[in-house]
């Protein structure tokens, strides 16, 4: 809602609309960047926001640091740009490489440290014990590469907690040694993860101070104020702090979803929107997909069926009259993984089978999926896939008639806007970016062409069911209105052309502060 403020606000000092804002330099600093590093959504948005940022005629580079565990197949021209990169650390200073690359044509940086701590040589990306420490030292880098390489973007766009740092030491120490012009956009994906150190990390990144920066009004973590929280200091440091929906963006403030920030949020609520994420269409468009056997769009939906019959052999599953709901993603506690085994069941015991794509975290959910599969592993309605393949994924998009997302929180989601473009019917629980994109065909305020789903409200079995009974219901009594929800879904528009204005808007209006 604030953002139509900034709208008229931008309008009115005559920028305007789409595409004709003045060129810009954009930095983007994140942990992760599909498809090179990539274990959410967050790397899908750092890539899809960068790609659609360049679309429009804007300079953006990404700075990333350089794991191990990239996707090397991914980077193009990886060529060593510079060896000498000093970043003070403590006392002294940690030496680092920084490379260059395009990423599916993305201009990325990676930056490699060469000390004993060995941060980024770990075989993952996170879930280790001294990861912030490991990002407050890549923020500080990104910082410190930017300067000695010259580059003075209008903006830099920072992610998730990772990153909180970087405003911080922006406005705190290299605003005064020669980047005194540079605006931070911050973007929250989750405030689950919010990142806390001790006060050791105020020596290391050399911001020093700990009795002016442990302070309530500054890092202070709100319910450990001897630590500093990441999250928070990017959300006082930045210059707009934006998280990846509307309906989060309420929750975050106004309910137990903020985390304890809450508070900050409110007291920096003049700077803070929800920005719905896009898809990227290059990749997720059943026109043009070259994972799924048959392409079909509008015109020809049909043709759907053909990628069901296909996927029903590749997975073993009986042909026949019965609609396919599926789930895509990962098990855990935010994915409502309880309400996902339950639809299992469900569909079984309703006329429908269940296909299940998707790699648990939590040993004891992972245990109890692999249970189910062997379970139910002869079953001609049933299949479950327990790792995340990416080939399949499109071609259970394609394949299947229903898509069931039951979170139990969820920021933005990227799957119900990728099922609704395939003419998937999602079935969601109404919360966060779910509740922004899935709207419920039989009780919802809006006309009849913007009904795309299934929605339901308590995150319990009595309110999945109301869901999938109604669902069900339509598809086996009254196929040709289940067919008029396809296409209200397929004409859905979450492309990243409307997000990655909202995103201009907000550096502009950074920009002339
Ligand atoms: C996080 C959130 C997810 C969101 C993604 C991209 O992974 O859990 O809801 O879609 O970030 O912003």
């Amino acid at each position: 809602m604030r953002l139509f403020a900034i709208d008229e606000r931008a309008a009115r000092c005559g920028h305007h609309q789409h595409g004709v804002n003045a060129s810009m330099y954009i930095v983007m600093v994140a942990s992760e960047c599909a498809p090179v590093a990539v274990s959410g959504g967050l790397g899908d948005v750092v890539f899809g926001l960068s790609r659609e940022l360049e679309v429009r005629g804007h300079a953006v580079e990404i700075i990333l640091p350089k794991y191990d565990c990239l996707r090397y197949d991914q980077v193009w021209g990886l060529t060593c740009n510079s060896r000498d990169l000093r970043v003070p650390w403590y006392g002294g200073a940690i030496n680092c490489s920084v490379w260059f690359g395009f990423v599916h044509g993305r201009k990325c940086f990676f930056i490699e440290p060469h000390s004993r701590d060995n941060f980024f040589n770990r075989g993952t990306f996170y879930g280790c014990p001294d990861d912030a420490m490991r990002f407050a030292f890549f923020s500080k880098a990104a910082l410190e590469f930017m300067l000695k390489s010259n580059k003075r973007p209008e903006v830099i766009h920072c992610h998730d907690w990772h990153t909180g740092l970087l405003p911080v030491l922006l406005f705190e120490m290299y605003k005064f040694g020669g980047m005194p012009n540079q605006r931070v956009c911050y973007t929250v994906h989750n405030f689950r993860h919010q990142g806390t150190a001790g006060p050791e990390v105020l020596s290391a990144t050399g911001l020093g101070r700990p009795g002016y920066f442990l302070h309530a009004d500054r890092l202070a973590d709100p319910s450990n104020p001897g630590r500093v929280n990441f999250l928070k200091s990017g959300i006082v440091y930045a210059n707009f702090v934006t998280t990846v929906s509307d309906r989060y963006a309420w929750e975050v403030r106004h309910t137990l979803e903020g985390h304890g920030l809450g508070h900050v949020l409110y007291v920096h609520r003049s700077k803070f929107g929800g920005i719905r994420n896009g898809v990227d269409y290059d990749v997720w468009n059943p026109e043009v997909d070259l994972l799924i056997p048959h392409r079909y769009g509008i015109r020809n939906i049909q043709t759907k069926y053909l990628d069901k019959e296909a996927l029903r052999n590749r997975l073993w599953l009986r042909q026949g009259l019965k609609p396919i709901i599926a789930y895509v993603g990962r098990l855990d506690f935010q994915k409502g993984a309880h309400l996902v085994r339950h639809t299992l069941f469900y569909s079984l015991a309703n006329g429908a089978q269940f296909v299940c794509l998707g790699a648990s975290p939590d040993p004891a959910l992972n245990r109890e999926f692999w249970g189910l599969k062997h379970r139910f592993n002869d079953h001609p309605d049933c299949h479950l896939e327990l790792r995340f393949d990416e080939a399949l994924a499109h071609m259970i998009y394609a394949g299947a008639d229903m898509l069931v997302v039951p979170s139990n929180f969820e920021p933005c989601g990227l799957v119900q806007m990728i099922a609704l473009k395939y003419g998937t019917v999602p079935i969601v629980r109404a919360v966060g970016g779910l509740a922004d994109s899935v709207f419920d065909r039989d009780n919802s305020e809006r006309p009849f062409e913007q009904r795309n789903g299934y929605v339901f409200h308590q995150p319990d079995v009595p309110g999945l069911e109301s869901a999938l009974r109604r669902a069900l219901g339509l598809w086996y009594t009254f196929p040709e209105e289940f067919r008029k929800l396809m296409l209200n879904d397929m004409r859905c528009d979450y492309s990243w052309t409307a997000p990655g204005q909202h995103y201009l808007n907000v550096y502009e209006y950074i920009r002339h502060k």
